[in-house]
């Protein structure tokens, strides 16, 4: 594996493979690689000929007093990991070479609606950061695909939407969400968390699956469902921030004719804000 740091040496490499007729596919990540960005990895090898990864942590995305300057960076363990599942080429470029006037001078991307939503609401500007980037990042490798995890479900519909309001000519594949043996979806800020936090957080999964039981019944009384939900969660030691059953195709909050959902979680534990979401067809 071959790892690049700007743009114009990314160009030509891809270029090379493109002019050999090869499918490039694609997998933007902000390192501290665990074995569900690797899943990813194998999607976009089973989809594509040549796999390019970029590791950048992206300022844009983090608001005021979130975790940008303690987010682990961890380069060479994340080549070792890419490298032992066939990854191509690593793209790991620096803030300048990313916002080469600032970031404030940034032409920003927005996908309105969507975007305000959830962990949108608890994290203003955070889909606006990653819209931006994302954007930038396609526009550098030029993918013909791009693989995303469902476990940032928010996100990947916000880059669903963004790729056709843009008419960008780049496929979007979602990945199944990669859990612990005890359910926990895979997540870096799960290193955050003590073992005994480890433990309380597969109650957020668990949770889960018992809501989509409810709602597989036929209860459509979500909003019993959500605060029942949330209640539980506070009592083992979670703090709330949102809970919600969503029509899927646009995370509006459902209705009783709604027949494919997902139900998007989120909550605070110790250091750590997990997400984590299921999706359940009626
Ligand atoms: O999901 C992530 O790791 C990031 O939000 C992404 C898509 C790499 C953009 O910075």
């Amino acid at each position: 594996m071959q790892t690049i740091h700007t743009i114009a040496e990314l160009r030509s490499v891809l270029n090379a493979e493109r002019r050999n007729g090869k499918r490039i596919g694609f997998v933007p990540t902000m390192g501290n690689l665990h074995e569900g960005h690797l899943q990813l990895i194998d999607q976009a090898k089973a989809n594509s000929d040549v796999v390019v990864s970029s590791i950048f942590v992206n300022p844009l995305q983090f608001g005021q007093g979130e975790d940008l300057d303690n987010y682990p960076r961890t380069l060479v363990e994340d080549q070792e990991k890419l490298q032992s599942r066939g990854c191509n080429f690593l793209f790991a470029p620096s803030d300048a070479e990313v916002y080469p006037h600032g970031r404030e001078a940034q032409t920003q991307v927005e996908v309105p609606v969507i975007s305000d939503l959830y962990c949108g609401s608890s994290r203003p500007g955070h889909f606006r950061g990653v819209a931006t980037v994302v954007t930038k990042l396609f526009g550098m490798v030029q993918p013909d695909v791009a693989i995303f995890g469902e476990k940032d479900f928010q996100q990947l519909m916000v880059i669903e939407r963004m790729t056709e309001d843009l008419s960008l000519p780049v496929e979007i594949q979602g990945s199944p969400i990669a859990r612990n043996e005890k359910g926990l979806a895979l997540s870096s800020r799960n290193g955050y968390l003590s073992d005994e936090e480890r433990e309380t957080a597969t109650n957020l999964y668990a949770s889960l699956k018992a809501a989509a039981e409810k709602l597989q019944a036929g209860d459509k009384d979500f909003s019993g469902i959500e605060e029942e939900a949330q209640n539980k969660l506070e009592a083992v030691g979670f703090e709330r921030d949102y809970y919600k059953v969503c029509r899927r195709y646009d995370l509006q909050p459902a209705g009783p004719e709604d027949k494919e959902l997902v139900i998007l979680a989120a909550a605070r534990l110790g250091p750590a804000r997990l997400i984590d979401n299921i999706q359940i067809n009626l």
